[in-house]
């Protein structure tokens, strides 16, 4: 079944406080109702577990229980990025907002929509309605999350998207109110690798209208110790979140890993400037994913590596965001405005999509 239609996020909901007919919709999407995506959106694994160095795609984290488990790492003393983050959109949400005028908010992973809340909070104007699009792979959490909104914001209006960003982006409904502004937080970005970091920003320029905006955090580079800190938790919560990768793709494809034999390995690594989480294979072992028909070897201390989470330079950043002046398709998101903490720790981009 792919990631698009969990079963939670089809079942009816019951809800006393909420006209959710008015208030609320909650599209799943499906890989073929856009034909230029793959069709199968499983090729990523079977492919990243067919090649010499494994890897398996950062997106299979978010089952039920793992977008928990990021919950609970987002609270860690160590992992300083979310509290960052949030005590920057804090202190600079009602300028973003004065910055944008009245804008639908879309969010890409929007997970508990814990920070959304700042957003709505600056953008709320004497009974206007707002509208909000939420966009994540995990039916259970959105819904739940979009239902809690709803009770606390009166004139808010959501529509949900249960897939992937790219997915979503290309399948978002023009944007009701006079602008829009896609919010990519959390430094999510850093998952994806340099090439995937150009194709994403095209896809999101072509998500925009000229004028709409992009508010982008980041985690920017720091001491290797901090950073590594912050990836080995002392409770361990980020190695049962970097283990649950193998326990959904179990219950997704049948598969029969054996979590006792893989060890939570992450480590900084300062020529790619990114973390890199990575399971060590304690013993050689075959494991097979049956509905994939895949079966994976793996020596003693082998690696699959399940994600990287790049840390930025704003400087170069904001050139990848520009594109390239004399390139055709130019991209376009001219960045406005950068904000960071005091430790210059994590950085927040505002850009605007200009051109026609
Ligand atoms: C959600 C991708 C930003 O890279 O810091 C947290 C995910 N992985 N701890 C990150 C994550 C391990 C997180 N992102």
């Amino acid at each position: 079944m792919p990631e698009s239609v969990q079963t939670e996020a089809s079942s009816s909901v019951t809800h006393p406080h909420i006209d959710l007919n008015s208030r609320l919709q909650i599209t799943p999407l499906v890989n073929h109702s856009v034909p230029q995506l793959q069709p199968d959106p499983a090729l990523d694994i079977i492919r990243g577990l067919s090649q010499a160095s494994k890897t398996l795609p950062a997106q299979y984290f978010y089952d039920d229980h793992g977008s928990q488990l990021f919950e609970q790492i987002c609270e860690l003393p160590e992992y300083y990025p979310t509290r960052t983050e949030t005590a920057i959109l804090q202190a600079r949400a009602s300028e973003i907002a004065s910055i944008t005028g009245p804008s639908e908010l879309v969010e890409l992973g929007s997970g508990s929509s814990t920070k959304t809340r700042l957003l709505l909070d600056a953008y709320a104007d004497a009974g206007r309605s707002q509208w909000y699009c939420p966009i994540d792979v995990s039916g259970s959490m959105l819904k739940q999350s979009a239902l809690d909104l709803l009770e606390d914001y009166a004139t808010l209006n959501i529509h949900g998207y249960i897939g992937t960003y790219e997915l979503a982006l290309a399948s978002l409904s023009p944007s009701i109110l006079p602008s829009r502004m896609v919010c990519f937080l959390g430094s999510s970005l850093g998952n994806l690798n340099p090439q995937e970091c150009q194709v994403f920003f095209d896809q999101l320029t072509m998500a925009l209208q000229p004028g709409e905006y992009l508010l982008l955090g980041v985690d920017l580079q720091k001491s290797t110790q901090q950073l590594e800190a912050a990836y080995n938790d002392s409770q361990g919560i980020t190695a049962a979140f970097n283990l649950n990768i193998l326990r959904h793709l179990n219950w997704r494809y049948q598969g029969n890993f054996n979590l006792e034999n893989f060890q939570h390995l992450a480590f900084y690594n300062p020529k790619d400037n990114q973390i890199e989480m990575h399971l060590r294979s304690l013993a050689a072992q075959t494991v097979e994913l049956s509905t994939l028909d895949l079966t994976v070897e793996l020596a003693q201390d082998e690696t699959i590596r399940t994600e990287i989470s790049r840390k930025f330079d704003l400087g170069e950043l904001q050139q990848q965001l520009r594109g390239k002046e004399n390139d055709s398709n130019h991209r376009k998101l001219e960045p406005l405005k950068v904000w960071t903490d005091a430790n210059r720790w994590f950085g927040l981009v505002l850009c605007q999509r200009s051109g026609k």
